[in-house]
């Protein structure tokens, strides 16, 4: 019974010794819980004081002639909560061409060691699927591929988005590259980070209109 009693007393202490983080707490309605030791915490919009968005820019087909669409980040506070929404209007042409985007290349992210980019995000709106578009090496702007995800958002409800960093492809304007000839993601000098709707020029769903994508943080893990 001792020998018991100990065994699970040193159970209940092993947490402490190894100083195993406990789990991040998430509250829809509040501020979350950041745990910084939770993985490397990239983009935390919820962070007093609010981020500086001054850092990102848009990249929207608006600056392209028959440009339609239009794409604004902006920080959200309310006394309850804070966070960026990524408001986008997507007015493509007929056969889908066409995006909304917001990005930064104001950091360069070593992400080796980390599996994935993590994001807790809500959708509203009449879209649903974005994409994450990532650059390397400092060959931030065309004729240079960017390296591109694609995920989908369940609307009016936060959720984890997990994108795993060997899932990112090349793409140049939307339809994608020879991995072989551009090579992979270089993890460890990521060097453009954005968010992108779009119209679906290249895929057999195409959406337009206007969405909203709250976002709270954007992590490595
Ligand atoms: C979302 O991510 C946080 C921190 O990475 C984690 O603690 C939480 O359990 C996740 N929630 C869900 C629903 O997966
Ligand atoms: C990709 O490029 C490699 C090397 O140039 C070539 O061998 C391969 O056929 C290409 N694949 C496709 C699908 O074009
Ligand atoms: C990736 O970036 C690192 C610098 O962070 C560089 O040393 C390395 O050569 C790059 N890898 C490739 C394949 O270019």
């Amino acid at each position: 019974m001792a020998m018991q009693a100990m065994g699970r007393s040193i159970l209940l202490i092993l947490p402490v010794l190894l100083n195993i983080a406990t789990p991040v707490r998430m509250d829809e309605t509040k501020i979350v819980e950041t745990n910084n030791d939770d993985g490397l915490m990239l983009w935390d919009f919820t962070a007093t004081p609010a981020p500086d968005l001054s850092e990102w820019y848009e990249e929207s087909d608006v600056v392209r002639e028959p440009g339609m669409s239009k794409a604004v980040l902006v920080i959200q506070k309310s006394r309850l909560f804070q966070r960026a929404v990524f408001f986008t209007m997507l007015n493509p042409q007929p056969n889908g061409a066409g995006f909304a985007g917001y990005r930064t290349n104001k950091k360069t992210l070593n992400l080796e060691g980390y599996n994935s980019l993590q994001m807790r995000v809500r959708g509203q709106g009449e879209n649903d699927h974005y994409k994450i578009c990532l650059h390397h090496m400092g060959m931030n702007n065309e004729p240079n591929p960017t390296y591109e995800q694609f995920f989908k958002v369940p609307l009016k409800q936060f959720v984890n988005v997990t994108l795993p960093l060997d899932l990112f492809k090349p793409y140049y304007r939307g339809r994608e590259m020879n991995i072989s000839e551009v090579g992979p993601l270089n993890k460890s000098q990521i060097t453009s980070f954005g968010f992108q709707i779009f119209g679906g020029v290249y895929s057999p769903g195409k959406q337009s209109g206007t969405s909203s994508l709250e976002i709270d943080w954007v992590k490595a893990v």
